[in-house]
């Protein structure tokens, strides 16, 4: 273990078989904390586990299964986590995709907006009584810069009117930072902080589902091989959110190369995050 700065903390990345979240995985596991890698195949999941293992040194590195663009398997992640953990001191959100063309999600929703939104409000909402229990904790929400060019369209938050695959993760990469916002509101008082962040343009398996499928993860990928950073880069800002003592207290900020910066005006829509909140919870049921 490369340090102690970490130990007794519990931390939960999602995505953490790949990219971004496994760098990040692998980092809050060397500075000692045990370490939840929520990832949908025990394959890729295990492997990348046993990696990261190595790479830290700490043993404190545990698995759990969820396909995170799916509301009962999400439920059932969290239940299995709570059956085994009595405190989440960091929750990561991370997992992520852009999909060539219009899918839907077990639960009927379109499915950039079911996993890259949904599969961040649904976990946190269910745990944020335990991150509450837990402070001084600390939430972040992978976002991306691509949110400059989002909007969010309530009479079509589903996205059927029509379908552009960078239009709607640029969407629900602006509803991270709304979410972070919004959640950063809620928050205030209860030593739990939230911030939102870019990453960069890492050179990851991101656009490889699209891949083949046509225009978009073509060129994703194609201007990826040229231009981009690696995933240790591409980490560390969320490293940086995640365990830097710097950012203590820090709330409802978007970050990128670990310095606050301004997000986009309609990402400070206070009215469109109290909206999309309201919505999300009632899509995923909850009072
Ligand atoms: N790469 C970039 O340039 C870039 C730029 C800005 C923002 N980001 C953001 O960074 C985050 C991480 O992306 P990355 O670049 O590290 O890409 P990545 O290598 O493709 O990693 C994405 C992770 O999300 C997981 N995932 C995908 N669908 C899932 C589902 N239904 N349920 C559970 N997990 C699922 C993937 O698992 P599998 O391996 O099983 O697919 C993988 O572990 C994303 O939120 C992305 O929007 C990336």
């Amino acid at each position: 273990m490369a340090g102690q700065a970490m130990v007794g903390k519990v931390c939960m990345v999602t995505g953490a078989n790949s990219g971004i979240g496994k760098v990040t995985a692998s980092a809050l596991a060397s500075m000692g904390a045990t370490v939840v890698m929520v990832c949908r195949s025990a394959e890729r999941g295990e492997a990348a586990r046993q990696v990261v293992v190595a790479e830290s040194g700490n043993e404190q590195v545990e698995l759990l299964l969820a396909d995170l663009s799916s509301m009962a398997s999400t439920r059932a992640m969290v239940d299995a986590f709570n059956a085994r953990h009595d405190r989440l001191d960091v929750l990561v959100n991370n997992a992520g995709a852009l999909f060539n063309s219009y899918q839907e999600s077990v639960d009927g929703f379109e499915m950039t907006f079911a996993l890259n939104h949904m599969g961040y409000f649904l976990p946190t909402v269910l745990l944020l009584d335990l991150i509450k229990a837990s402070a001084p904790a600390r939430i972040i929400n992978v976002s991306s810069d691509a949110h400059r060019a989002g909007k969010v369209d309530f009479d079509d938050l589903q996205n059927r009117k029509k379908y552009s695959a960078f239009g709607v993760y640029a969407e629900t990469k602006l509803e991270n930072v709304l979410f972070t916002k919004e959640l950063a509101r809620r928050l205030e008082g209860t030593g739990v902080t939230v911030n939102a962040l870019h990453p960069g343009f890492v050179r990851t398996n991101f656009g490889n589902n699209a891949t083949g499928n046509g225009f978009a993860g073509m060129a994703l990928n194609l201007i990826s091989k040229l231009i981009a950073i690696t995933p240790e880069q591409g980490a560390e800002t969320s490293i940086y959110l995640a365990s830097s003592p710097e950012v203590e207290g820090v709330s409802g900020a978007y970050f990128d190369k670990k310095k606050a910066v301004k997000p986009a005006n309609q990402a400070n829509d206070e009215v469109a995050a109290r909206r999309l909140w309201a919505e999300s919870e009632r899509l995923a049921g909850i009072e």
